[in-house]
């Protein structure tokens, strides 16, 4: 697959975090959303298996499947030339065996044009990880509050309040370093773990609900644009309300279809007269 010339690499993530330069990543699902992130300079975009909630109805992200993620990433790589674009790695693709997940990680770039993948544990998976780095796949890393394990986390809820789990949250960023991960997202999770994580290991963080003192920040696009109408969390600050404005031209619509104003001359086609007489004629 051809480099685009400018492309964002795992390079400038690092080099980033020595400039002190934060990094700006979104999700998308599409390619007229990956056009327009790529065309207002988001540095990376996650296609992120949160697909799952935000686009395809699941109540979680635990029944999208790597058929999904890669039909998604296929769209997404279309439409971003910039952008750094990683697949997030769903639910049981990466955790069955090694062989397994290596294989699922060179899918994303082999098949669907993404730059990286993104996996969500710590040391657990570090193992993992160094393989699919060695295979030459970038990795991103995602602990704090990881949605694959809602079951096992008992929620979505805050990780690392207490100080035993935030000291196992810092020593879960340095296995994933050693790994040989380019970054961490850290998702919700307080912002002083976040902070002591972020000036502790060499590679970017990406915080979620972890505070401003982050190498840089992620969000779900459409919690961002207000385009989702389910439950939008404290963390996800709204920069636009779109679900009005969509509600608002939806109802126009309907209302204008209804009273026949809609089309208007101006969005009709008409013939010819000569042909429109001869149309006309018995
Ligand atoms: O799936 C996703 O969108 C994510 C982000 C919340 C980081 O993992």
């Amino acid at each position: 697959m051809k480099v685009a010339e400018g492309r964002v690499t795992t390079a400038d993530f690092r080099r980033w975090k020595e400039e002190g330069r934060p990094v700006t990543m979104l999700t998308a699902y599409d390619f007229p959303t990956a056009r327009l992130l790529d065309e207002a300079g988001i540095d990376a975009i996650l296609v992120g298996d949160s697909v799952g909630n935000v686009v395809l109805g699941y109540d979680s992200t635990l029944p999208v499947t790597m058929e999904e993620m890669l039909h998604h990433t296929r769209a997404v790589a279309r439409g971003a030339s910039r952008a750094l674009v990683i697949g997030d790695m769903p639910f049981l693709s990466y955790q069955v065996s090694t062989a397994e997940a290596v294989r699922n990680a060179g899918r994303f770039l082999k098949e669907a044009g993404a730059q990286a993948v993104k996996l969500e544990g710590g040391q657990e998976v570090a193992g993992t990880v160094k393989a699919i780095v060695n295979s030459g796949i970038p990795v991103m890393g995602h602990i704090g509050l990881t949605p694959q394990y809602v079951h096992q986390l008992g929620g979505y809820r805050v990780q690392g309040r207490q100080a035993e789990a935030a000291r196992r949250l810092v020593s879960d960023a340095v296995s994933l370093a050693q790994a040989g991960v380019f970054a961490i997202v850290l998702e919700c999770v307080p912002a002083e773990v976040a902070k002591k994580i972020t000036a502790t290991i060499p590679v970017p963080t990406i915080g979620i609900g972890a505070g401003v003192d982050c190498d840089g920040q992620v969000l779900v696009t459409h919690d961002l644009l207000g385009l989702y109408g389910g439950f939008s969390p404290k963390f996800a600050k709204r920069y636009a309300n779109l679900v009005e404005e969509i509600k608002r031209a939806l109802e126009a619509f309907r209302a204008e279809v209804l009273g026949r104003e809609f089309p208007g001359p101006e969005h009709s086609f008409s013939m010819p007269a000569e042909e429109l007489a001869e149309f006309l004629k018995e």
